[in-house]
């Protein structure tokens, strides 16, 4: 039974007295992942896979089964995850390690934020040919890369990618999961893609960590991006061989405590089920957008909340502004501006939006008191 009450306890930071309403920029800790970082840094504070001490192999262990449970996570094995800084980083990863040639092509769409967006553009002047497509119904079945976003930060929406993988043929298929990763239950083989990118951040977790999953038989398409310590099998003063996948892709010490509190981030969702996840924060955007949709000379995007997320703007009032007021009145913490995707707020028509983003900790009294307050700055634009 989910029971928001009892999950707020577990946030700590809850007792600032704010109404914390941008969890898809970044999501809140519960005191369970900050325990597991405290914990590493306490009682085995020691690099990995390099010592042959007890907090250095304790410290191997805690890594490894976090790689295990960020697998289990999306139904991937784990040599198949890459532990990363962030989805940005997954994704400047698989563009730069992909062996493009003069006349390839990457497909994408409108609804993608920069990170999804900006290292194709950027592949476009060394000739490759990039397809912006204005919706999900007509990739080509023969370009190198089609790159979606599984769920809009700005619309809340979620993108057909099971039937995107059945027609995409002999094109690869890369998925933006950073919105959908912490509100759905993910299985990389249902979806039936080549790259999955996500982040900590996004889903209870710390920052600086995030996870690159790349499917075993797509890691031949793939050179590592980076080698140093870590990534090979033998040296010679003239030559190297690289270890196995995915060790050959962390070079250097990676994210220790950031990969153990991920891991606990991921216990703590599932714990809580990935299915109440969901429907808490669907049934909450549900609400807020209905309740904003009422209120007069306010405009909501997008037709449906699936992901927790609704973006409005009040008059031609900037969002700014809105967002400011709303801090200022109530408390309220929402995120304004073009949410990292100016070619969608260009085919919305504005410049950009407030968004209010709900997770796990939210309530159905916060979405009253976001409503109130909005119609507040109604009465002052
Ligand atoms: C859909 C989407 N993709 C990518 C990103 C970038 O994520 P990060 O900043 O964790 O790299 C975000 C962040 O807001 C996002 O919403």
């Amino acid at each position: 039974m989910f029971d928001v009450r009892r999950v707020r306890e577990d946030f700590p930071i809850l007792k600032n007295g704010f109404i914390y309403l941008d969890s898809a920029a970044s999501s809140l800790t519960p005191e369970q992942v900050l325990q597991a970082e405290l914990d590493y840094y306490r009682n085995f504070r020691a690099n990995i896979h390099r010592g042959l001490y007890k907090p250095s192999i304790q410290a191997s262990e805690a890594f490894d089964d976090a790689r295990e449970k960020l697998a289990r996570f999306i139904n991937a094995s784990k040599d198949e995850i890459v532990f990363t800084k962030s989805t940005t980083e997954g994704i400047n990863l698989v563009a730069n390690a992909l062996d493009w040639k003069q006349g390839d092509s990457v497909e994408t769409t409108l609804f993608e934020h920069h990170s999804n967006l900006l290292p194709w553009l950027r592949l476009s002047k060394r000739g490759v040919k990039v397809n912006i497509r204005e919706d999900y119904s007509s990739f080509s079945k023969s370009s190198k890369l089609i790159a979606v976003g599984h769920a809009s930060n700005v619309l809340g929406s979620v993108a057909p990618v099971e039937r995107i993988a059945r027609e995409k043929g002999d094109s690869l298929l890369l998925v933006d999961a950073a919105q959908s990763a912490p509100h759905f239950s993910l299985d990389v083989k249902k979806l039936g893609c080549d790259f999955l990118v996500f982040s900590a951040h996004k889903m209870l977790g710390p920052t600086g960590i995030g996870v690159l999953y790349i499917k075993r038989d797509a890691q031949k398409t793939v050179n590592s991006p980076f080698l140093g310590g870590g990534t090979i099998r033998a040296v010679t003063a003239e030559d190297y061989e690289l270890t196995h996948f995915p060790e050959s892709w962390e070079a250097g010490t990676p994210n220790i405590a950031g990969a153990i509190g991920f891991g606990a981030a991921v216990d703590y969702l599932k714990k809580l089920g990935m299915g109440n996840v969901h429907a808490h924060s669907k049934k909450l955007a549900e609400k807020a957008a209905k309740e904003l949709r009422e209120i007069n000379c306010v405009t909501v995007y997008g037709e449906k909340e699936f992901n927790g997320i609704v973006s409005f703007n009040v008059k031609s009032m900037p969002a700014h502004d809105v967002a400011a007021m709303l801090d200022e009145s109530a408390r309220i913490c929402v995120r304004s501006g073009h949410h990292c995707a100016m070619p969608l707020m260009k085919k919305l028509g504005c410049n950009g939006t407030a968004r209010a983003s709900f997770y796990v900790y939210n309530t159905e009294e916060e979405v009253e008191k976001l409503a109130s307050a909005v119609k507040d700055v109604v009465q002052l634009a």
